[in-house]
């Protein structure tokens, strides 16, 4: 299995009582600030390691590199800001402590203030999302964020995961388990369908297995929940594929929507987990029309192989042909597109809502039925 990136896993979370009651009674004595979905999100992902070499929140120095070069200061490549945001009036001063809470007010962690610097919103959507547009959902999020940005290194304390977000070192320990030394890591936000399948087969075929990882962080409001894209792949995995091949855990880490700087961000995390390969399809983390189809491929050759550490393994867009009877791609089939089966999104959710299966081509019956039941649950509410 491959190593952690910047070479060791790091954890941020306090699993020693005596530690946990200390974080306790400082944070009692330090100013808080509530946190957002998406900054809770980034920050269990420094806590258990999947954000590995990161400590904490970045400070100036590290944001400012990564927004322009693409690099931490250290010169490893990193793709996107992993930042926290504070209301002007907190405004905490270097070499202080902050609490951070949610909204209903509980403690998650402890951040050491090395850095409180200007957030300058535009500058990172245009570099980092490639857009100014706020119609760009992970634009949006950006702009709606509060003004200052706080650095620095947080300590958490532990919290009860949901089953299946199993850690970096759990994930690692499950790959040791089952003898895999190749594996190949599958982001995903939508629900399964069959060109996904192809090209998770396709890469099975050549790897010892297959890390599903649905992302089950903040998405955008019209995004499948993740309980139903999980129903979706249960069906999948238990009506056509050797268990033994494959392991489903989730990623609880916020989507961006950044295309290709957020599929080299992607892969680093896999990483963290141990996949020595990770997928990038046909418009990998984009949204609309702001990314060309292969952009989030091409990013990959910005970096040496060495560097990343993790082998991307490039899929060219899939569809069903009729002719070939079969999943291909314009790589494995001469055949003209009318022979071709591929539904955007946009049509499955119309085809759901009138109460049709979508076509057995594109998404498997088993897995249809789950979508449209959850369409009838949702129009019923
Ligand atoms: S993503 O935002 O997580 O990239 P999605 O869940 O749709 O969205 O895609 C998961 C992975 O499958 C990505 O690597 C994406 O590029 C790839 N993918 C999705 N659909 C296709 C397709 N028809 N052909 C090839 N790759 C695809």
């Amino acid at each position: 299995m491959n190593t952690p990136y910047g070479g060791s896993l790091v954890n941020r979370i306090a699993h020693d009582p005596v530690q946990q009651a200390a974080i306790r009674d400082r944070a009692r004595t330090l100013p808080h600030l509530t946190a957002t979905a998406r900054e809770l999100n980034d920050l269990g992902l420094i806590g258990n390691g999947a954000l590995s070499p990161l400590t904490g929140f970045m400070g100036r120095a590290d944001y400012e590199s990564v927004v322009s070069d693409m690099r931490l200061r250290s010169g490893l490549p990193w793709t996107i800001p992993v930042t926290l945001a504070v209301a002007a009036g907190v405004q905490p001063k270097p070499g202080s402590g902050l609490a951070i809470r949610d909204e209903a007010g509980g403690l998650w962690a402890v951040v050491d203030v090395e850095d409180v610097y200007e957030h300058d919103k535009r500058r990172e959507a245009r570099l980092v999302y490639g857009t100014e547009d706020e119609l760009h959902p992970g634009v949006e999020a950006v702009y709606q964020r509060e003004e200052l940005l706080v650095g620095g290194p947080v300590t958490l304390l532990p919290r009860e995961e949901h089953p299946l977000s199993l850690s970096p070192a759990q994930v690692r320990a499950e790959f040791e388990a089952r003898g895999w030394n190749t594996i190949v890591g599958f982001q995903t936000r939508n629900p399964v369908h069959r060109a996904h399948e192809y090209i998770q087969k396709c890469a099975l075929e050549t790897v010892d297995g297959l890390l599903l990882h649905p992302l089950v962080g903040e998405t955008k409001s019209d995004d499948i929940s993740a309980d139903v894209r999980l129903r979706c792949y249960r069906a999948l995995l238990d009506n056509y594929y050797p268990s033994d091949r494959v392991m489903l855990s989730t990623l609880p880490a916020a989507m961006r929507y950044a295309g290709p700087r957020e599929a080299i961000f992607h892969a680093l995390m896999r990483k963290n987990f141990g996949c020595t390969h990770f997928i990038v399809g046909r418009d990998h983390a984009g949204v609309g029309s702001y990314y060309g189809t292969y952009d989030a491929q091409k990013i990959f050759d910005a970096f040496s192989a060495a560097e990343l550490g993790i082998v991307p393994l490039k899929f060219e867009n899939c569809f069903y042909c009729m002719r070939c009877e079969g999943m291909a791609s314009r790589k494995t089939c001469s055949h003209d597109a009318a022979h071709h089966v591929s539904l955007s999104g946009t049509t499955v959710r119309a085809l759901l809502r009138e109460g049709k299966l979508p076509p057995r081509e594109f998404s498997r019956p088993e897995v249809a039925e789950v979508l449209l039941e959850a369409t009838a649950e949702e129009t019923r509410v």
